[in-house]
C-alpha cells in the first residue's frame, strides 16, 4: 500500500442523516425532506477536510452491517482513502433534523456499540504497522471501550516518532497528557476541565496552555475559542488568531475543520503563525454551510489571505 504522511483514526464513526421538517408536533407522524447522507466522526471529517484542501490522508476507521457499506461509499465520494476495519457490530447512524419553521436545529446522537477485544487489538495492530508522519485521533470511544485507548495510540505514535494529534476530551485527554502527544486542540471549556478549574478567562488561556507543556503533555496547544477565533501556544511561542466575521450557518464540525487545516498546513511544512491562520480560516469556513457540511476550498483560502493581511 502506498504511504500516507498523514493517517487518521476514527474508532466510532457514523453515517450522518440530516433533514428538514416543519413543525414538531407529538404523536403525529412528521414529514422528513430530501436527507442528506454524510461519512461522520472525527477523524473521517479531519480526512475530508484534508481532501478539501487538496492534501492526501488515510483514514483509518471501523465499519459494520449495512451502515458500514454505506459509510465506505460515503468516504469513497469524498475522494478519501481507507483502510476499514470489520467489525461484528453495525455502524452506527446520527440524525439531525432541522425544523424549517423556527430554524432550529435537533441533533439525535447513538454511543456506538462495544468492539470486540481482537477488534481492538486489530485497530492498534493497524496503527501500529502503518508509521505515518502525523497521526490524528479525534471522536467519541464507543460505548465500553477503555478511557486509556487514545493513550495506548499516543504510546505507540512515541515508539515510531509519529506526531501525535488528538482531539478528545475528559478523562481520556488527560490520559494522553500523561504519555505527551504532538499536539492537542480543546476548545476553551476543555482546557479549563484538564487543568482543573471552572472556567478561564481569555488572559488566562495562554498560562493553562503552558502548564500543560511544561509537564509534557504537549508541544504544541491549539485552543480554540469560538466565535473569538484561537490561540496557538509552544515552549516559546504564542500567536492569537482572531475568527473573521462570517454567515453563520451551523457550527457543526468546525472543530474538526480546524484540525483538518491545522495537520495540512504542518504536513505542508508552513510556519506555526499561518497553520493556527489555516485552522482558524477551515473552521470559521465550516461554519457558512448547513448541517453536518464542512467548507468549501475557495472560502477557506478567501479567509486564509484576509486573516493573512490582518
Ligand atoms: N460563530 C463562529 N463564527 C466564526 N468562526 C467560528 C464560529 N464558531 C466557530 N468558529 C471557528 O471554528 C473554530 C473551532 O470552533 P470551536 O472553538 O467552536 O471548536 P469546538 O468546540 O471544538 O467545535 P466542535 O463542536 O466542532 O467540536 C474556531 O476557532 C473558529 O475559527
Ligand atoms: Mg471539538
Amino acid at each position: 500500500m502506498k504511504s500516507f504522511d498523514i493517517v487518521t483514526l476514527t474508532v466510532n464513526p457514523s453515517v450522518d442523516k440530516s433533514t428538514h421538517f416543519s413543525g414538531l408536533i407529538p404523536e403525529q407522524k412528521i414529514r422528513c425532506k430530501d436527507p442528506l447522507f454524510d461519512a461522520g466522526g472525527g477523524g473521517i471529517n479531519v480526512s475530508k477536510a484534508i481532501a478539501r484542501l487538496r492534501g492526501n490522508s488515510l483514514a483509518v476507521f471501523t465499519s459494520g452491517g449495512p451502515v458500514g457499506d454505506m459509510l465506505k461509499d460515503l468516504v469513497t465520494k469524498e475522494k478519501v482513502t481507507f483502510e476499514a476495519i470489520e467489525t461484528e457490530t453495525a455502524t452506527r447512524e446520527n440524525f439531525v433534523a432541522v425544523d424549517d419553521n423556527t430554524n432550529s436545529q435537533y441533533r439525535f446522537g447513538f454511543s456506538g456499540d462495544t468492539l470486540t477485544d481482537v477488534e481492538v487489538e486489530k485497530i492498534l495492530a493497524t496503527i501500529q504497522n502503518l508509521k505515518p508522519k502525523f497521526l490524528v485521533a479525534s471522536g467519541s470511544l464507543n460505548e465500553g471501550l477503555s478511557s486509556d485507548f487514545y493513550q495506548k495510540i499516543a504510546k505507540i505514535a512515541k515508539a515510531s516518532d509519529t506526531k501525535f494529534i488528538v482531539d478528545t476530551s475528559g478523562e481520556a485527554l488527560k490520559k494522553v497528557l500523561e504519555t505527551g502527544a504532538y499536539l492537542i486542540k480543546p476548545n476553551v471549556g476543555e482546557l479549563a476541565k484538564l487543568i482543573g478549574v471552572q472556567r478561564l478567562e481569555m488572559e488566562e488561556v495562554k498560562e493553562a496552555a503552558k502548564k500543560i507543556i511544561t509537564q509534557g503533555g504537549a508541544e504544541i496547544v491549539a485552543v480554540s475559542l469560538g466565535p473569538q477565533g484561537a490561540v496557538l501556544v509552544t515552549k516559546d511561542e504564542y500567536e492569537y488568531v482572531p475568527a473573521p466575521n462570517v454567515a453563520k450557518k451551523s457550527t457543526v464540525g468546525a472543530g474538526d475543520s480546524m484540525v483538518g487545516g491545522i495537520v495540512w498546513a504542518l504536513s505542508q511544512n508552513k510556519s506555526l503563525k499561518d497553520v493556527i491562520r489555516w485552522g482558524v480560516a477551515c473552521g470559521s469556513a465550516a461554519t457558512m454551510n448547513e448541517g453536518t457540511q464542512l467548507f468549501k476550498l475557495e472560502d477557506a483560502n478567501r479567509l486564509f489571505e484576509w486573516l493573512k493581511s490582518k
